[in-house]
């Protein structure tokens, strides 16, 4: 039996409207524009500063528009995989309460914790029910509000996270769509990037809090260093096992961590870079988001037939590429 082919055929995002620049950060960290923009590419981010919305509300609004761009209605939708490490809520999952204020009323979903790879991740998993014959369509969200767990104290971590939500749906593909893919995961028992509390072995407590455990932590050239490595190795294997030549692809859809590192995986992939999905300027590092906010960006220039790279690299650790043909 052959297996059938899935294909995004609709993309949304959310965006918060309030824009923290560069400029607003000097006034609260130790640092400056210039350090920041050429160590990372980032000029700007968006911080979602309702207290009363956070992850769900995001990724709602995303899935809304991507439903309506697939012109797909939300009872049609037979699942819903959201990435994610900023969950409204240990659970009810994050997909739940989408599927809820969607009137996904047909869907069954979950919450899946890969961190910025989160949404290559969810993304196979929809690939896999569709080309298993399980689900005719499948929404695919990566959502993050990283300010929710950003000490903003922190210059090291600060300047670099953004909040917002990106959604694909998936459906059978009549021809091109995703072909392939390679994921990985290596526990990092260093801790080089964590969230040390708020779970099972370090649940909420006075200590947890004074001590700022529940915020995010990264030693940032280890992880440099790795990400670097991971995402264009995973990024030549894709290749490789494809038989594709940096002439053939059209497109690279990188996770935004570090504008370094997305020119070092294009580097080595043999692309130049009017091939590369970048905004990371505006957007910083939104986490599960990063790729389909590319996407959304770009879903104008591309063209049926395109040969696509997505690329991540994240906490866990979690490494993945996706090799897909675009085609809507
Ligand atoms: O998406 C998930 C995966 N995450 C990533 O891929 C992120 C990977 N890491 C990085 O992108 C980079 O390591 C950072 C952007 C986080 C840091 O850049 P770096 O070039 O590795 O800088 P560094 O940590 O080695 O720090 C260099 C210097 C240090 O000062 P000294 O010791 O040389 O005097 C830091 O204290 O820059 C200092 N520094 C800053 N200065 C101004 C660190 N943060 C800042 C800051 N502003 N915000």
């Amino acid at each position: 039996m052959s297996l059938k082919r899935a294909k995004i055929s609709g993309i949304g995002r959310y965006l918060p409207e309030y824009i923290l620049t560069n400029k607003e950060l000097e006034t609260m960290v130790e640092t400056n524009d210039e350090w920041i923009r050429s160590r990372t590419g980032i000029s700007e981010r968006r911080i979602l500063k309702d207290p009363d919305k956070a992850t769900a509300f995001m990724a709602t609004e995303a899935a809304k528009e991507a439903l309506a761009d697939a012109n797909v209605d939300a009872s049609e939708i037979d699942m819903i995989v959201l990435g994610t490490v900023t969950p409204d809520y240990m659970f009810p999952s994050t997909a739940a309460l989408v599927q809820k204020r969607i009137g996904a009323v047909n869907a069954w979903g979950f919450d899946l914790s890969a961190a910025c790879s989160g949404f290559l991740f969810a993304l196979s998993t929809g690939t896999m029910m569709i080309e298993s014959g399980r689900a005719k369509k499948v929404l695919v969200i990566g959502a993050d509000k990283m300010s929710s767990i950003v000490d903003f104290t922190d210059r090291t971590t600060c300047i670099l996270f953004g909040d917002a939500a990106g959604a694909v749906v998936l459906e059978e593909a009549d021809k091109g769509g995703i072909i392939d893919f390679v994921h990985h995961t290596d526990g990092d028992e260093e801790c080089s990037l964590y969230q040390h509390a708020g779970g099972s072995l370090n649940p909420a407590s006075l200590e947890t809090v004074k001590n700022g455990k529940h915020f995010l932590t990264q030693d940032g050239p280890v992880v440099f260093k790795k990400a670097t490595q991971g995402m264009a190795d995973v990024s030549l294997e894709i290749m490789e096992r494809n038989q594709l030549t940096g002439d053939d692809v059209a497109w690279l859809v990188p996770h935004q961590a570090n504008l370094r590192i997305i020119n070092a995986t294009a580097r080595r992939m043999g692309l130049s870079t009017d091939k590369v999905m970048i905004n990371i300027e505006k957007f910083g590092n939104t986490t599960a988001a990063t790729i389909p906010l590319c996407l959304y960006d770009w879903k104008d220039k591309l063209n049926e037939g395109d040969k696509i790279i997505l690329a991540a690299f994240g906490g866990g650790i979690t490494w993945g590429a996706t090799y897909l043909e675009w085609s809507k």
